[in-house]
């Protein structure tokens, strides 16, 4: 479904010089698939997650999604991808229910479904107690909720979430990880990157970890352990972090 191929980004910077955010990425996520991508502060998984959703271009490398390739068919790219990114604000005098409508709209959802879309979105992330006030009366809990919730009103194959549960209470976190797992069981592909180990570990199929903008190694829980000699992440990703340093 997602197919990275050596992608690279860079910035000019003009305090650090050059700065290889994305360092020649590679990996590929299939359908029904929740990809992790863990990284430290500043590792470049943002930047690698807007490269593939086209909001950035690459300097270097490919991604295809859903057979569509970013840099010839990026238009045809974003219809296949629901993004969640931490700075992305929402009209504050629009409600919950009036965002999902008209994003629905914008993501050219038939009309005659958008009520419904709406409503089911509204029962699936238990908003029904805010859907009809201003977002910028929220709390942020309940913005990012609206948020999550608007990544999936076109229904798309592809989720890429960039920190969907960062600053979510528990039991609001719990409620979009049920989320993520269904839209698991309905076929799509996710990646998904996140600071909590034991989110990434109860959730992903697989895990990659990043530093430097490169990737340190992708795999299962099991074929980390077996890489690294440690049995939990929060360990196996320490451990990767010390042995990149090393080097
Ligand atoms: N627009 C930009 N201009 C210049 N440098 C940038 C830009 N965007 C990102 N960078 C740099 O790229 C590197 C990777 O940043 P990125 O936001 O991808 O990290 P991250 O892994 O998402 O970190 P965090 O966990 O803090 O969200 C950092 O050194 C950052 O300063
Ligand atoms: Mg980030």
């Amino acid at each position: 479904m997602i197919q990275v191929q050596g992608l690279c980004r860079s910035f000019q910077d003009s305090k650090r010089g050059t700065v290889k955010a994305v360092d020649q990425v590679s990996f590929e996520v299939e359908r029904g698939e929740i990809f992790g991508l863990l990284g430290p502060n500043g590792a470049g998984k943002s930047t690698t997650l807007r490269l593939i959703s086209t909001l950035l271009k690459p300097t270097g490398g490919n991604v295809s999604v859903n057979g569509f390739d970013i840099n010839t068919h990026p238009a045809e790219v974003r219809k296949q991808i629901g993004f969640l990114t931490g700075d992305m604000g929402l009209y504050p005098r629009l409600t919950p229910r009036e965002i999902l409508v008209f994003f629905g709209r914008l993501a050219e959802v038939p009309e005659a479904q958008l009520t419904q879309r709406a409503d089911a979105l509204i029962d699936r992330f238990d908003m029904r107690d805010f859907a009809d006030t201003r977002s910028d009366k929220l709390s942020s809990g309940m913005k990012q909720k609206t948020s999550i919730a608007r990544t999936l009103i076109h229904d798309p194959p592809v989720l890429i979430l960039d920190e969907p549960t960062a600053t979510l209470d528990l039991p609001t976190a719990r409620i979009i990880e049920g989320n993520i797992l269904d839209a698991k069981r309905d076929g799509k592909c996710i990646i998904y990157s996140t600071h909590i180990m034991e989110e990434a570990e109860y959730l992903c199929d697989r895990i990659a970890v990043i530093n430097h903008g490169q990737l340190k190694i992708c795999g299962t829980m099991d074929e980390l352990r077996a890489a690294t000699g440690k049995q939990r992440l929060r360990e196996i990703f320490l451990e990767l972090l010390t042995l990149g340093e090393a080097a």
